[in-house]
């Protein structure tokens, strides 16, 4: 082995051990004191200045770039949160919190982060300062806003991130030009009557029967007012009604997601949500009641962003395996905060391995290939790179 090939195999030793200590402990949105811990001590063997308790659990670090210390900055954002899962993966490394896992990877997002952490400090050629956020909250999709409150983002001119995907085989780096996420709104519909006795309904109002209509009505938004070239999706999660076989229930609480990639779309779903609900109201004769909570909007790539993180891609993992998204994603991520405030764009990384069954993330099975962790940190670390040139050239 050369000295180079030693290096090489002690830093992936290092980002796997990581991975595996926080994947072992994972903690849920805005609880993620160990984790932080954990990084913390990481930037301090680094020597990288850092600030912590940012929106609760975040960290906050920067790394001074050659000789414009002063000037803007490149951001890099990792998300550190965990989801209430209970872990099936039968890994040696499984999370010792009952309830609690790491199933959408950012526990790799973490340590790739890391691992370019350490090659930015190493490198004397930094052509801006780069500051790395440690969000917590992701999967809430509360912890950008909350960082971004708490000044994460001042001095930042262009922020970078990136999600795991296990529809890419390991080696892969999507950098897409577009939507790669997409807005992610939660609503509410409560249809109240008057209730009744089940085998009097002449002299009630059956909220279950409005509600299955409102059910059904909903779903033709999707196929018939929009574009089918546009994705978007409604989901209704939860239909609670009715409190015993032989009474008319007085409430029906229906409650979903709605999902869409193009800010009209989004719109138009969400009016046509209160016009056919209390059209279905009128019609039934019932009261209806809509929340519309509002979430994150999509996250879009512009082309000039896109192609400086597919020119980093390209020099770590080859231009054939910089790649674009193939399927529109319809996963909501709260990246799409930062993008309203400054310019950017989030990846997704390849975890897939030939050799297994690639579960889903957010399934208790989800595991990523480990080998994609030096990668990550190669390509985020040559991004950052990129992007303080690009900002130095103006
Ligand atoms: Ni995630």
């Amino acid at each position: 082995m050369t000295t180079a090939e030693r290096a090489d195999a002690d830093f992936h030793q290092r980002l796997v051990a990581f991975r595996r200590d926080m994947h072992e402990h994972p903690e849920l949105a805005f609880e993620e004191t160990r984790t932080a811990d954990a990084i913390s001590r990481e930037l301090d063997r680094l020597g990288i200045t850092h600030e912590r308790g940012v929106a609760t659990t975040g960290i906050v670090a920067d790394i001074p770039g050659g000789g414009r210390n002063a000037g803007p900055k490149v951001a890099l954002r990792a998300d550190i949160d965990a989801l209430p899962i209970q872990e099936e993966t039968g890994l040696a490394f499984a999370s010792v919190h009952d309830g609690v896992m790491h199933a959408c990877g950012h526990d790799g997002h973490t340590t790739m982060v890391l691992g370019a952490c350490e090659l930015l400090a190493r490198d004397d050629d930094l052509p801006a300062p780069v500051r790395i956020l440690f969000q917590p909250a992701e999967e809430r999709g509360t912890g950008a806003k909350a960082m971004i409150e708490a000044g994460a983002l001042d001095g930042v001119a262009m922020i970078f991130g990136g999600h795991v995907d296990r529809l890419y085989p390991t080696g892969t780096i999507v950098t897409h030009a577009g939507a790669v996420n997409a807005s992610s709104d939660r609503f509410s519909i409560e249809i109240r009557g008057p209730g009744g006795h089940a085998a009097r309904p002449h002299e009630s109002i059956d909220t279950i029967v409005a509600g299955a209509q409102l059910v059904s009505a909903l779903q033709s938004v999707i196929s018939r007012e929009l574009d089918p070239a546009d994705p978007a999706v409604l989901t209704i999660g939860r239909f609670h009604a009715g409190t015993a076989p032989n009474v008319i229930a007085r409430n029906a609480i229906l409650e979903g997601t709605i999902r869409a990639q193009d800010p009209e779309v989004r719109e138009h779903i969400i009016a046509a949500i209160r016009r056919i609900s209390e059209a279905t109201a009128s019609a039934t004769r019932a009261e209806v009641e809509v929340n519309i909570q509002v979430g994150v909007p999509a996250v879009v790539n512009t082309p000039e962003m896109a192609a400086l993180a597919r020119e980093a891609a390209a020099a770590i993992v080859g231009a054939e395996r910089a790649v674009a998204l193939d399927t529109a994603n319809m996963g909501g991520e709260d990246f799409a905060h930062y993008l309203r405030h400054v310019k950017g764009c989030y990846v997704r990384i390849g975890v897939a391995r030939g050799d297994r069954i690639n579960h889903a993330a957010h399934s208790s099975k989800f595991d990523i290939d480990e080998a994609v962790l030096p990668i990550g940190a190669r390509f985020f670390h040559h991004l950052a790179k990129l992007a303080g040139r690009s900002l130095e050239a103006g």
